[in-house]
């Protein structure tokens, strides 16, 4: 059977009546439907079972050829090849087939600096595709700041054999030091096949530091968060397994988004992470295809939630102004909070639990929060060590990093309507599905806009990403939005009818980028938009 892209069925008129005809008409319905099946049972938490954290990637010497110009002096050349392997998600699970880069999942961290750009050399080295995933891939930088060539628009493909150099030059926007980021992540963006891509394993994390955020928390003039080992991202995806032999399973016919029902921290299930009595940094990375967390911390001896564990420093555009203490945070597909936890407040011999506390049946969004008392989902185990052989430098300041100021007269600022909404069992950003080739919008380079984001469906969420620049939030339904959302943000959730306003100014580079839903079922059916910043 040939397989028609999405792209095609919607040529061809096939999502007319939802992807139900498809199912009825017997296109792959018993071969694909795997949606609802649940994986087999796998041991909660198995001795011996650690929280793996990927690899800080090591610049090359040199990338032969050369990269092409303009390269500029001191960008540090990195090369990564995507690779199909196996990987061990639980240890009663057999290994499963991923697409890693650099045969991994997640993919080596990279740890950039500010003014030192980075060029990337990717190689696809995919095989043939077998079940799902595509191997054309484009390679997008999540957060980045780069120009469009660089960007990983969904139709910039390279083959099976090919390579690409991207160029991220590691330079706030408008060179605007409170810009700077913090976490990103580098994931594929093909066009129709995104979420394919990225649930088979291609997702990696790209880290930046600079003089404040320097990445050593013994350095009198930086911030002093806790840094090298106690420094660690936590990536989350949901997987589902075949019941047969244990495979990774994906449906490429559910369109509403797909939801494992396991969940994998840094590629692994259920696993535990050591931590002595001491402040750690980690930095949370919803990379699921359609599932929502609300992450919550239990101390085990005691079956509770504490009541404000966490102390969130910073959010998808980077550090906060100040810190904010926290009982929980809502993470949606492709957001990042970074948290403080404090060990220190345990005894030696505790086991501290994350647990997920919200419930979620399918790819409409979250249904509810779990009532207290009932257990929630367990993801990572802490065991609490005794207290660290050299102490705890680390700190957390009052004042992390300052939000640049609103323009004061916001009001003459050029405004943009998007509204999401559905269609044809698809979804359409402003009445249009997604087209590469047209822009639906566009922004005048240099001075801001204000774009209106509303979601025009009583039921479905859609977390909505903008590429390019970080953008502020004005208001929410109307109002102020809560402090978590003031901060740079480039993804921010609508829930169903959410009304957001928001503040975006496209600084240092004009050209075709994209916008789009986070749910990458959705984004895979149609929910992006092309945007140009424009030159006047
Ligand atoms: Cu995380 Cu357009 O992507
Ligand atoms: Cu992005
Ligand atoms: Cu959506």
């Amino acid at each position: 059977m040939a397989k028609l892209t999405r792209r095609e069925m919607l040529k061809f008129g096939l999502l007319a009546s939802g992807s139900g005809l498809l199912a009825s008409s017997g296109v792959g319905c018993s071969l694909f439907s795997s949606s609802r099946i649940p994986s087999p049972t796998t041991t909660r938490f198995p001795e011996g079972w650690s929280l793996s954290i990927p690899e800080v990637l090591s610049p090359s010497s040199s990338l032969s050829p050369d990269p092409a110009p303009p390269i500029r002096l001191g960008y540090k050349m990195y090369e990564i090849s995507q690779e199909e392997r196996q990987h061990q998600f639980h240890p009663d699970l057999p290994p499963s087939t991923i697409w890693g880069y650099n045969g991994t999942f997640p993919g080596p961290t990279f740890h950039a600096r500010v003014g030192e750009g980075s060029v990337v050399r990717f190689h696809n080295n995919l095989p043939q595709a077998k079940g799902f995933g595509v191997p054309r891939t484009v390679v997008h930088l999540h957060g980045g700041h780069q120009s469009s060539e660089n960007d990983g628009f969904p139709t910039d493909y390279f083959l099976r054999g090919e390579s690409k150099d991207m160029v991220y030059p590691n330079v706030p926007a408008g060179g605007d030091h409170r810009e700077t980021p913090s976490t990103l992540w580098y994931h594929d963006h093909l066009i129709d096949f995104t979420a394919e891509n990225v649930y088979r394993g291609l997702a990696g994390l790209y880290l930046v530091f600079d003089d404040k955020d320097c990445g050593d928390e013994t350095n009198p003039r930086g911030l002093r968060l806790p840094s090298g080992p106690f420094d660690i991202p936590l990536v989350f995806t949901d997987k589902r397994f075949s019941p047969d032999d244990g495979s990774l399973t994906y449906d490429s016919f559910d369109h509403d988004g797909f939801l494992g029902d396991k969940v994998a921290v840094n590629g692994r299930i259920h696993p535990t992470l050591s931590v002595y009595r001491r402040k750690y940094r980690f930095r949370f990375l919803n990379a699921s295809n359609a599932r929502f967390y609300e992450f919550f911390l239990r101390l085990e001896k005691e079956n509770r939630s504490l009541p404000t564990p966490f102390v969130q420093i910073a959010s998808d555009g980077g550090l906060l102004p100040t810190p904010l203490s926290r009982s929980s945070f809502l993470l949606t597909n492709g957001e990042r909070v970074e948290v403080i936890l404090d060990f220190s407040r345990f005894s030696e011999g505790d086991e501290v639990i994350l647990e997920n506390r919200i419930r979620q049946w399918d790819g409409r969004g979250p249904n509810e929060r779990i009532a207290t008392g009932e257990p929630g989902t367990d993801l990572l185990k802490f065991r609490v060590m005794g207290n660290p052989p050299d102490g705890d430098p680390s700190q957390i300041k009052d004042r992390l990093r300052e939000l640049a100021p609103l323009p004061t007269d916001l009001s003459s600022l050029p405004r943009e309507d998007l509204i999401f909404d559905r269609k044809s069992g698809a979804w359409v950003i402003n009445k249009k599905f997604f087209d590469p080739d047209t822009a639906l919008i566009t922004a005048p380079l240099g001075k801001g806009v204000i774009w209106r984001l509303y979601n025009n469906t009583s039921r479905w969420w859609h977390p909505i990403h903008i590429h390019l620049e970080f953008f502020r939030i004005l208001t929410r339904n109307g109002k102020r939005p809560p402090d978590h959302e003031i901060c740079r943000k480039d993804t921010l959730i609508l829930a169903p009818r959410d009304e957001v306003e928001i503040f975006v100014q496209f600084r240092d580079y004009p050209g075709k980028y994209v916008l789009h839903c986070h749910n990458l079922e959705h984004e895979d059916m149609f929910m992006m938009a092309r945007y140009d910043v424009t030159e006047s």
